[in-house]
């Protein structure tokens, strides 16, 4: 598929559709499956075959029905599902899950893309998670549109197996690194991203896994880091590779940093998540920075010309006044 091409309009209604986001985000609460989704396109990057990124391939029903992805599709009934239990004693606004939705976070994009079809599935899933981070408090994330979308569905099994923490030595595994590291990303990138969790939960019916990773699941802040490093917490979530964070000497500084200073966790992670959203994508801004990188040496280029004729001419005027 070709590149959409990015002009006035389709920057209006990158606009436009950031607008529609805000509203059905906040309307249905659905900030963490939206970012959750925006993740698993874009998490699926191979560096060195440049395949996967965030292409808009995750809408694909042989990509959707990946272990991994369980739950982007499959109908809510609540978005979110959280339970009456879990949040007694918080004081969390339970009243705000209780909102029938019985589609899914495609579904729901799928009403965005139908009022702005000019815009790629590509941009709308990245642009739907930098809102979802931005609505619910998060740091502003650049966000440059281009994307183009892809028909074609990497195999099963890019995206990191949340089982796969310590190994059986209870040694932290590589797990993470090795998924991470091919999509071209770094330790602190890692920890930064995972940072993603303070939004959103697990449901036993899609992985497995139950339960939020803090107190506030709707609030985009850095209390992931500050619950992982209390440990344990009843009614809290901590996943294998949420503790491998803990245990490997490359990810654990950064956990410590992120726990005691939110604006540095807020800096890195509107820095990371950007790197994720553009993997394999070069903006197009870049190509003009190369033309405006090509227009100073064409300028360059045309004063050392006019320098250069100004001497040949002073120097036949110098001659032809020294021969009168
Ligand atoms: C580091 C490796 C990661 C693993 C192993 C992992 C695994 C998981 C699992 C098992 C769930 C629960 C799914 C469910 O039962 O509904 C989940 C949910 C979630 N993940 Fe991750 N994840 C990882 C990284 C990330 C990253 C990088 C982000 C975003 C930047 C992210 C954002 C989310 C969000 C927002 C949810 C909650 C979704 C909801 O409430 O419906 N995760 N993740």
């Amino acid at each position: 598929m070709a590149f959409p091409v990015v002009d006035a309009d389709y920057l209006k209604e990158i606009d436009k559709a950031r607008r529609d986001l805000r509203a059905l985000i906040a309307y249905k609460n659905c900030a963490p499956i939206m970012l959750r989704l925006a993740w698993h396109d874009a998490g699926t990057y191979d560096k060195s075959t440049k395949t996967g990124g965030p292409n808009g391939s995750i809408r694909n029903d042989e990509e959707l029905a990946h272990g991994a992805n369980s739950g982007l599709k499959i109908a809510l009934s609540f978005c979110g599902q959280v339970s009456f239990r879990r949040f007694l004693g918080f004081s969390f606004p339970v009243a705000l899950w209780i909102v029938e939705l019985n589609v899914s976070s495609i579904a729901l994009l799928e009403e965005v893309k139908a009022k702005r079809p000019k815009i790629t599935y590509a941009d709308l899933f990245q642009l739907a998670g930098v809102v979802a981070v931005e609505v619910t408090g998060g740091p502003t994330i650049d966000f440059v549109p281009g994307r183009k979308d892809s028909k074609v569905s990497p195999k099963e099994g890019r995206l990191p197996d949340a089982k796969q923490g310590i190994n059986a030595f209870k040694v932290s595994s590589p797990h993470l690194k090795d998924v991470f590291y091919r999509m071209g990303l770094s330790d602190k990138e890692i920890v930064a991203l995972s940072g993603g969790h303070t939004l959103g939960r697990a449901h036993p019916e899609r992985s497995g896994f139950d339960g939020p990773w803090t107190k506030e699941p709707l609030k985009f802040d850095n209390s992931y880091f500050v619950e992982l490093l209390k440990g344990e917490t009843e009614g809290l979530l901590k996943l294998p590779t949420d503790n491998a964070l803990l245990d490997d000497p490359a990810f654990r500084p950064f956990v410590e940093l992120y726990a005691k200073d939110e604006d540095a966790f807020f800096k890195d992670y509107a820095a990371a998540h950007k790197r994720l959203s553009e993997l394999g994508f070069t903006p197009a801004s870049s190509a003009s920075k190369a033309t405006a990188k090509d227009g100073t040496v064409l300028a360059q280029s045309a004063v050392g010309v006019v320098v250069a004729a100004a001497v040949v001419i002073l120097s036949y005027l110098y001659e032809v006044r020294k021969r009168a």
